[in-house]
């Protein structure tokens, strides 16, 4: 896959306008699965609160490229930039309209981190529209699914979040990541769940995400 430089890469944006669902967290994660796969892979911080920047130098540089680009010119700057790369992951800003709609035009397919809250599943709303309005004029890209983030077990809110998402008619993951302490402690490291042995539960949901992103995109 590293072998054609001409190739276009694919571009995976966790976006959410909503402060604090996630999205840092799994761009960080799921870039560094992909690396993980042999995938060569750009991470791209569209957040000028440069979270992803800052998690990158606390390990200087030593999981994966990090890139700031937060700027609404982020489509044109990205293609400068993005030869020879298998997979660019843009962890997107809150609030800023400007830059969702810029990762939308760009993007292969969106990701929206939401947590299981009332709130929080009212604030995608904006999000979804833009997604749709893009969908419209594109032939139905890019293609985008919700991921539930930092899910309680065995509460019956899944249950119901499920309910309350559905009405926006796009894809829900199975795979979600639920409420574990290693993703912030991993974090405040410079690190991610991979620095702990593979098999740790939250090692397999960012797989998990992962593998059904990427069966959604390339599956049949
Ligand atoms: N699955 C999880 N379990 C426990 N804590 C989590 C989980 N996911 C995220 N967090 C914590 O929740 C907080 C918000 O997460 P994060 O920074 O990834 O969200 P964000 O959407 O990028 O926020 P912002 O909109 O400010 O950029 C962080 O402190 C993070 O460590
Ligand atoms: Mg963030």
């Amino acid at each position: 896959m590293s072998q054609d430089y001409r190739r276009k890469p694919t571009v995976l944006a966790v976006l959410n306008q909503k402060g604090g669902a996630g999205k840092t967290t799994i761009a960080t994660n799921i870039a560094h699965s992909f690396v993980k796969d042999h995938k060569k892979t750009l991470l791209v911080d569209s957040d000028p609160q440069g979270s992803a920047r800052d998690w990158n130098e606390l390990n200087d540089s030593s999981i994966v490229p990090v890139v700031g680009l937060d700027r609404e010119t982020i489509a044109k700057d990205l293609e400068a930039i993005w030869t020879g790369y298998d997979i660019v992951v843009i962890d997107g800003a809150p609030q800023i309209e400007k830059m969702s709609i810029a990762a939308v035009k760009i993007a292969d397919f969106i990701l929206i981190p939401v947590q299981p809250s009332p709130y929080d599943i009212w604030a995608c709303a904006d999000l979804v529209d833009i997604i749709r309005a893009r969908q419209d004029v594109t032939e139905g890209k890019p293609k985008a699914a919700f991921v539930i983030s930092r899910l309680i077990r065995n509460t019956k809110l899944s249950q119901e979040v499920h309910m309350a998402l559905e009405e926006y008619k796009l894809p829900i993951l199975k795979s979600t990541t639920s409420q574990r302490v290693i993703y912030p402690t991993s974090a405040s490291e410079g690190k991610t769940v991979f620095c702990e042995e593979e098999s740790n539960p939250a090692a397999q949901e960012i797989i998990s995400i992962r593998d059904e992103i990427m069966e959604m995109i390339y599956g049949a």
